[in-house]
């Protein structure tokens, strides 16, 4: 028996003929882009989460991009963001000509360190922007980043991208900022069958500012009153999503009986488990354990055919494409430490509980062989 480190086929299973029927409604509407569908997925989402409003875009990169433009960053603006988290955070805007700055992170969480964050706003005022990320589908602290935030005029962009669901002392992450950035990748809580992504606001402005730019920078067709791009989540994806929406407490309740269980059956070895703080509801869009015998496990599993992930083996600041940037190891050491430990068991809703148990039973064996 092999287990997989995603399962995307098998999750889907339950799923095929309402995802069918989803497919046909489309397909007979002759309205594939910008149609009814994506603006009533908008409404249901911004609704789930507890905003006003919801953009569908093209990916949770695009997501982010068209936020930060739309929260009025200008290029020479700084963002700050945590150094381990997927390079899409970073790179979403960098490449627009936003420079990024580092905080380092907290070890319970992997979020951001707000106590490290208040020393750099202190000395950094051109940073404009700070994106918190909800790494691995834990919350990051965010009354604190706000208090920081809001001390030095610093606005706040979610990033979401792996935390549907998940909860911030009793609030929907992705409601907390002045605006969100949710991915719909495949692999994610909430995922589509392609690329998609959506903004999250309760800001009319935003709001009208994103939905120009995710399309040409028009509000009227023909009249384009700033620059846009072309990145609109598309009908089938967003029917689709309709229809995933409705599933996502469940698998997110699935996913929380894995993580139990693998807790419950891994607690007694040298190995360091993901923690839930007691503010948050944790949604393991993936199960991060860590041991500093990381590489030799991933390839001892992977040799009783069970596939692990890691995310992320460099941190950012050490990328080749941000050298220019002057970061050296040792900048940030505790996001340096942790990419050298952390794996990434599999994960996912259809994940079987025979199938966690031999992943268990495979990690006590190398702790004690
Ligand atoms: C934390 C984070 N931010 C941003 C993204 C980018 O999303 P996408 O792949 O939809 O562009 C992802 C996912 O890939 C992510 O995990």
């Amino acid at each position: 028996m092999q287990v997989k480190s995603f399962n995307l086929e098998r999750d889907t299973v339950d799923l095929k003929e309402e995802l069918r029927k989803a497919f046909e409604e489309v397909l007979y509407s002759g309205e594939y882009i910008l149609g009814e569908q994506v603006k009533l997925f908008e409404e249901e989402f911004a609704h789930y989460v507890g905003v006003k409003h919801g953009v569908g875009v093209g990916s949770g990169t695009d997501a982010l991009r068209i936020a930060a433009l739309s929260l009025g960053l200008e290029k020479g603006d700084k963002f700050v963001t945590t150094p381990n988290t997927y390079v899409a955070t970073v790179m979403s805007l960098s490449i627009m000509g936003f420079i990024p700055v580092f905080c380092d992170i907290e070890l319970e969480s992997y979020t951001m360190d707000p106590n490290q964050l208040e020393e750099i706003l202190r000395k950094d005022s051109k940073i404009k922007l700070c994106i918190p990320v909800h790494l691995y589908g834990h919350p990051a602290k965010m009354d604190e980043i706000k208090e920081v935030c809001t001390k030095h005029e610093v606005l706040i962009l979610e990033d979401a991208c792996q935390a549907h669901g998940a909860l911030y002392k009793g609030r929907k992450v992705g409601s907390i900022g002045d605006a969100s950035a949710f991915s719909f990748y495949p692999t994610k809580n909430l995922g589509c069958y392609g690329d998609g992504g959506i903004i999250l606001t309760s800001s009319k402005k935003v709001y009208d500012m994103a939905l120009m730019l995710r399309n040409y920078g028009q509000r009227e067709k023909h009249l384009h009153e700033i620059e846009g791009f072309n990145s609109r989540l598309d009908e089938l994806q967003a029917a689709f999503l309709r229809k995933k929406l409705s599933y996502l407490d469940i698998h997110n309740e699935k996913r929380r009986h894995i993580a139990w269980l693998y807790k419950k059956e891994l607690s007694d070895l040298p190995l360091l488990l993901p923690q839930e703080a007691e503010w948050a509801h944790h949604v393991y869009h993936l199960f991060v354990v860590r041991t500093e015998r990381r590489d030799e496990l991933l390839s001892y599993l992977r040799d009783q055919g069970i596939y692990t992930l890691i995310h992320y083996p460099l941190p950012i600041h050490l990328q080749p494409a941000y050298k220019s940037l002057g970061y050296a190891p040792g900048d940030f050491p505790k996001a340096e430490k942790v990419s050298s430990e952390i794996l990434s068991l599999p994960m996912y809703p259809s994940l079987k509980e025979d199938e966690v148990l031999k992943v268990c039973y495979a990690i006590r064996k190398f702790f004690l062989q």
